[in-house]
């Protein structure tokens, strides 16, 4: 199955700093169904661009669970082509090719209530950022730490909206602002200093890689379990005329005939079509794994190889560390070696504690059917000894 795309039309254009502006989109009555959301998800923009079609993903910064209209924030990219093109041009009543909402920078409902919230973000990257917040504080009582990074006063999104988030819930939410302006960029001491219960606490970033890189530092050295940290990158596809010309000849590979992903708490057997990318594979057997942008920088069909080997044409949505931890992406993952190849499509993120608990759960099913079984084998043993 492939994304469903629709056109939606933008209802209000709103300016958030030199370099940011929101746009609010309308979802056709006949699609709200569809456009339904998590707090933390995107949606992927295809647009036309001198002859061919470039595509780009923005998060929601819109909280579905208070009904607010849906709306994404876009900041400008120096040098950048979507970005500049979105701010100067993009006008109440245009029309966008918008993907349905997708994504796994989300909260986990099955989090016990009362578990610490950390938010980290670094300037646009407050826009997943803000929907995770503004949905925590309105459907669970986390406590909630938020460091917002940014380059100056003038450059924080959604000022006005966090000042009164902050004042409605002082009792449970701190924001902290780190302008560069004032003191340089961010460092570790700064982040350690906002950290507490991390043995529990649930951890989101998002924000420039360099930012990122060193908060997730902070957070290993603070001895912070990997599963509890959550991540989305921002980053562009390679446009088709930026693509790299050569690449390795994927038909080429040795491969086995079939290989199991776990999809929907099942580990289906999947046959494997020479040439074809793992999630090709699984969508022609009849499976939809996750999936959106299909170009591997979206980190939608992010998958846990758990044996075998696979090669990624491009991993643009995973750090070098998530590569060598053995996430793979399927929209972009070819088997290569003969080797029996099983990934785990279900570890929603590769460090979500819902892959966690998806484990537990596959383990307690083997052990609940195991104990069906057994207590069959008595029922009929009683039944055949009792005269
Ligand atoms: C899941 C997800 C969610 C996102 N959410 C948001 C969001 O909410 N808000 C937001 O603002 N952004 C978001 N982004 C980032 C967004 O998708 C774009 O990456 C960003 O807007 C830049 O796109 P652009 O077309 O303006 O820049 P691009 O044209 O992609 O260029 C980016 C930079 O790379 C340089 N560059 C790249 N390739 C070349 C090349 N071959 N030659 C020369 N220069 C090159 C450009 O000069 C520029 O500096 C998100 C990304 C993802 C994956
Ligand atoms: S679908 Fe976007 S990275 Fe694979």
């Amino acid at each position: 199955m492939t994304v469903e795309y629709h056109e939606l039309k933008v209802k209000a254009v709103i300016p958030e700093t030199p370099d940011c502006t929101s746009f609010e989109l309308e979802v056709p009555k006949g699609l709200r169904e569809a456009y339904r959301y998590r707090a933390g998800q995107h949606l992927t923009f295809r647009f036309p661009w001198d002859g061919f079609e470039v595509t780009r993903c923005y998060s929601l910064s819109s909280c579905p669970d208070l009904g607010e209209p849906m709306k994404i924030g876009v900041k400008r990219v120096q040098g950048g082509r979507v970005s500049n093109w979105m701010n100067d041009n993009l006008r109440v009543g245009d029309s966008m090719l918008a993907s349905v909402p997708e994504g796994r920078f989300v909260l986990d409902p099955g989090t016990r209530s009362g578990t610490p919230l950390f938010l980290f973000a670094g300037g646009s990257g407050i826009t997943p950022i803000i929907s995770l917040l503004k949905s925590a504080l309105a459907t669970t009582n986390r406590p909630i730490t938020m460091l917002y990074a940014n380059q100056s006063r003038d450059s924080v999104i959604y000022r006005a909206e966090l000042d009164e988030l902050a004042a409605h819930h002082p009792d449970r939410l701190s924001i902290h602002h780190h302008f560069d302006s004032d003191r340089g960029f961010v460092d570790e001491a700064g982040i350690a200093s906002i950290l507490h219960h991390t043995d529990t606490a649930e951890l989101y970033i998002c924000g420039p890689e360099p930012f990122m890189d060193l908060v997730e530092r902070v957070l290993t050295r603070a001895g912070v379990h990997e599963e509890l940290i959550y991540v989305e990158r921002f980053v562009s596809p390679l446009d088709p005329d930026r693509e790299h010309a050569g690449g390795l000849d994927v038909t080429s590979l040795e491969a086995p005939e079939a290989f199991s992903l776990w999809l929907d708490g099942r580990s289906r057997t999947v046959p494997y079509l020479k040439g074809r990318t793992l999630l090709q594979c699984a969508q022609a057997a009849g499976l939809s794994p996750p999936h959106s942008c299909e170009s591997g920088f979206c980190g939608s069909c992010m998958s846990a190889v758990k044996t075998g080997s696979v090669y990624m044409r491009a991993h643009e949505a995973l750090s070098s560390r998530d590569v060598a931890r053995g996430v793979a992406l399927l929209c972009q993952s070819y088997p290569s070696s003969p080797e029996p190849l099983e990934l785990d499509a279900d570890s929603t993120s590769f460090r979500a504690p819902s892959a966690v608990k998806s484990s537990y759960g596959k383990a307690w099913s083997t052990v609940a059917a195991a104990a069906v079984f057994a207590l069959m084998v008595a029922g009929t043993l009683v039944l055949r000894l009792v005269p």
